[in-house]
């Protein structure tokens, strides 16, 4: 494998976020560069349900990994001259999420973007490869009581899942994820084939290789109980609810979103890459069942939790000493995905361009 410093690996971190920072401390926000004019949906009446993967039939499951599949072939449509190795519709999606990573993590629209970019991407399977049914999503707190559950995970089904775990790999990196179990290339299910060509990080001009996984079910343990959901569905307000639930860089602070992108891509897995995590298509399941876990927080208080957002618009600035917190108007967008919409947009699941539910909460 190319250098690959990862998501995880602390130094090599702190030293990019120091560069982007310098970089991007005038560059202003993410504001939506085409004008897209922000044309509501008709009103919500008939929203698709979110379900857990193993309450799918084979059927569902089979379905949905098909329209991944069909998403994976379907010709993109990111110019060359901008991400030369992006091909396909799926690519797409990874190379906005890759140009805008320094933009939409540890930031206060780190929930309200990836809940975009997830809707962005259901309705790609749906409008596009003929889904029929909903994002699902992965309740991990079912999968690591005990840890050593972890790989068993229905999600992890070479048939009626995702494939498992790569190969284990030798490394006694400074940096690695505890408790990693693998590295190598998916060796089983619909994914074992797949050519990854963004990545590693930032690079957009294309490394063809195979998807790697790195499961810890340490870390799983650690992070993904029901103890740590409750942790975070708690808190009081957005600003205390995203911090425990986006955590810190390291992995000793980590919260529930490193806790699932660490826990299947450990040190060399494409879901332990801050920029090119999207490359594995468990990536939106996980990041489904985090946006669950914001819709559960803000269902218990609905009234006052529609509207609540702060934190930083800038990356770790919570001190803001370089910009303002983000308001319900802030602007985001997902490239030439769909069109930009602002903060407010995305608040309510089941309103202006949202329109979708979960069959159950925490
Ligand atoms: C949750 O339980 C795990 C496993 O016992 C433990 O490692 C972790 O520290 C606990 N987290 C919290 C927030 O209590
Ligand atoms: C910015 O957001 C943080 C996190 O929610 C909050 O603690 C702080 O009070 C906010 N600052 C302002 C000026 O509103």
């Amino acid at each position: 494998m190319a250098q690959m410093s990862r998501f995880g690996k602390l130094p090599q971190l702190l030293i990019l976020l120091l560069l982007h920072l310098s970089v991007f401390a005038s560059a202003g926000t993410i504001a939506g560069r085409n004008g897209a004019k922000n044309s509501r949906q008709a009103a919500c009446t008939n929203p698709i349900i979110r379900k857990e993967w193993r309450t799918l039939t084979q059927e569902e499951q089979l379905d949905y990994l098909s329209a991944v599949k069909c998403f994976l072939e379907k010709p993109g449509l990111t110019p060359a001259s901008v991400a030369p190795g992006a091909v396909s519709r799926y690519e797409d999606l990874v190379v906005t999420h890759i140009q805008q990573t320094m933009d939409i993590h540890f930031v206060g629209h780190f929930l309200p973007w990836h809940r975009w970019f997830t809707a962005v991407y259901e309705k790609g399977l749906r409008e596009e490869c003929g889904y029929k049914g909903a994002q699902p999503y992965w309740d991990w707190t079912l999968d690591v009581n005990p840890p050593s559950n972890w790989a068993k995970s229905p999600v992890f089904d070479p048939v009626y899942g995702f494939g498992g775990n790569g190969a284990f790999v030798e490394s006694n990196g400074p940096n690695d994820v505890p408790g990693r179990t693998g590295g190598g290339c998916v060796a089983d299910g619909p994914f074992k084939d797949m050519v990854i060509r963004l990545g590693p990080m930032d690079d957009l001009s294309g490394n063809p290789r195979c998807l790697h996984r790195d499961l810890s079910p340490y870390f799983a343990g650690r992070y993904l109980g029901m103890n740590q959901t409750i942790l975070t569905i708690s808190q009081p307000d957005f600003g205390q609810f995203t911090r425990v639930n986006d955590g810190g860089p390291s992995f000793d602070d980590s919260g529930l979103h490193g806790g699932g992108h660490y826990s299947v891509g450990g040190t060399f897995g494409e879901m332990g890459d801050l920029y090119a995590s999207p490359s594995d298509p468990i990536f939106y399941m996980h990041h489904t069942n985090l946006d669950r876990v914001w819709w559960s927080w803000q269902s218990r208080d609905l009234q006052n939790r529609l509207t609540d957002i702060s934190g930083p618009q800038m990356l770790m600035d919570y001190e803001n000493l370089q910009a303002g917190n983000v308001t319900l108007d802030f602007k985001m967008s997902v490239g030439l995905n769909a069109e930009d919409v602002t903060v407010r947009d995305t608040m309510d699941i089941r309103g202006g361009y949202l329109c979708y539910d979960y069959d159950s909460l925490y």
